[in-house]
């Protein structure tokens, strides 16, 4: 991978000097997603489903083709593929809708401590609905789930286990291949986060053979306000809307109506139409860089990093021996967001808070981290603008005794 010559694709690399390490919250959009979505508001910045004119023909045509390409993607079919506004809203898709229609008293749901708040919320409020109770995963010394732990809190009671399938803080995959058949064993479904892990990783919902996943657009050089909800065709026959409106029926009486087959059921109103075929262009996008070579890429920048960074004293890297190009570290005594700021005076864009993690921020015994994430655009060259720059900030903060 040339990511030299990659950083000509994103016009934001080129308007400005910048050093892009937050991809985990969102990546950099390359032009052709850009072109491609103005193309929809310049030749055809229409309805679909409605409008019986040419115009409106093609934007069908086009949101049709982008939901197959995305289905494809994760080798689910079209009516396993709903289009939903993000990643959080497909989770709470599945835990309002799967969740409260199917788990009673005293089931069990298993989660963990590493799972972001859109995966851990909605699961909350099922079990505080229900009766259900929220087991906790253990996580191991490094901060990982196990599969001997996950064995550990399996049971008869189990009915969902949600879990991501990376970690957006500690940057670890989870072993789903080898929990997945385990919790299958005992009759329960499995929700699958895969928002850090579709930027990175081929996803294959029928190898996995999750019950339900889901993902965003603005992660994987796609556009914002899009996310994808992946269901077992079964599961989300079985499974009632949790919105309603227009679009979403096939017939509608004065005391009830009669919702269209999957996944229209799901998608109320006018759909993310320009964020569908934006979408679908940044899966062309991330197929053609290939999500493997893109990995391997991040995880030779991060081990650079990690490297250099354990040389420094007064830095603690809470994930060393993370997979994937996230390092989740502080420099001692320092505020993460002073030293956010002190690195955004070197063009270096980085994430300091809980992350929208909190529980694993807590399980860490600290208040906040820094968080750099690489990816396909990242060089080597700014490896070292950073570990300089983390270099510096800490000098800096010693000095003036912080
Ligand atoms: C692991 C994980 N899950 C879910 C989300 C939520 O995604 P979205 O903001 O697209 O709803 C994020 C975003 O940071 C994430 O990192």
């Amino acid at each position: 991978m040339d990511a030299h010559k990659l950083k000509l694709d994103f016009p934001i690399l080129q308007n400005q000097p910048l050093i892009y390490l937050d991809t985990a919250a969102s990546s950099l959009t390359p032009q052709c997603v850009i072109d491609t979505m103005n193309e929809y508001y310049t030749e055809y910045p229409v309805n679909v489903h409605r409008g019986v004119y040419q115009i409106s023909y093609k934007a069908t045509e086009k949101y049709t083709q982008a939901r197959q390409t995305i289905a494809d993607f994760i080798n689910a079919t079209f009516e396993e593929t709903v289009f939903t506004r993000g990643a959080s809203s497909a989770l709470n898709l599945i835990a309002t809708s799967y969740g409260l229609s199917h788990v009673q008293k005293d089931d069990e749901i298993i989660v963990s401590e590493l799972e972001h708040h859109s995966h851990i919320l909605p699961w909350q409020q099922v079990a505080k609905k229900t009766g259900a109770k929220l087991i906790y995963v253990p996580l191991n010394k490094e901060g990982r789930i196990t599969v001997e732990n996950f064995k550990r809190v399996l049971t008869d009671r189990t009915k969902v286990v949600a879990l991501t399938y990376i970690s957006n803080v500690m940057g670890y995959e989870t072993p789903l291949q080898e929990i997945i058949p385990l919790a299958h064993q005992k009759g329960a479904i499995v929700s699958v986060d895969a928002a850090q892990a579709a930027p990175h990783k081929t996803i294959d919902v029928k190898k996995l053979n999750c019950d339900f996943l889901a993902f965003s657009g603005h992660k994987m050089f796609g556009p914002t306000g899009i996310g994808v909800l992946y269901g077992k065709q079964k599961l989300l026959d079985s499974i009632e809307p949790i919105e309603y409106g227009g679009d979403m029926n096939d017939n509608v009486e004065l005391f009830d109506a009669v919702w269209k087959d999957t996944p229209y059921k799901f998608e109320t109103g006018t759909p993310p139409i320009a964020e569908a075929i934006g979408l679908a262009e940044a899966v062309r996008y991330l197929q053609k860089l290939k999500p493997e070579a893109i990995l391997a890429h991040e995880q030779k920048l991060k081990e650079l990093a990690v490297k250099a960074l354990l040389k420094l004293d007064g830095v603690t890297v809470y994930n060393p021996t993370s997979e994937t190009g996230i390092i989740n570290f502080n420099l001692d005594d320092v505020h993460p967001h002073d030293a956010v700021s002190f690195f955004d005076e070197d063009h270096i864009a980085m994430r300091a808070g809980h992350h929208c993690a909190q529980l694993i921020i807590k399980w860490l015994k600290v208040p906040a981290t820094l968080r750099a994430s690489f990816y396909a655009y990242n060089t080597e060259e700014d490896v070292k603008t950073f570990t300089d720059a983390v270099k510096k900030a800490r000098d800096f903060f010693t000095s003036v005794g912080f």
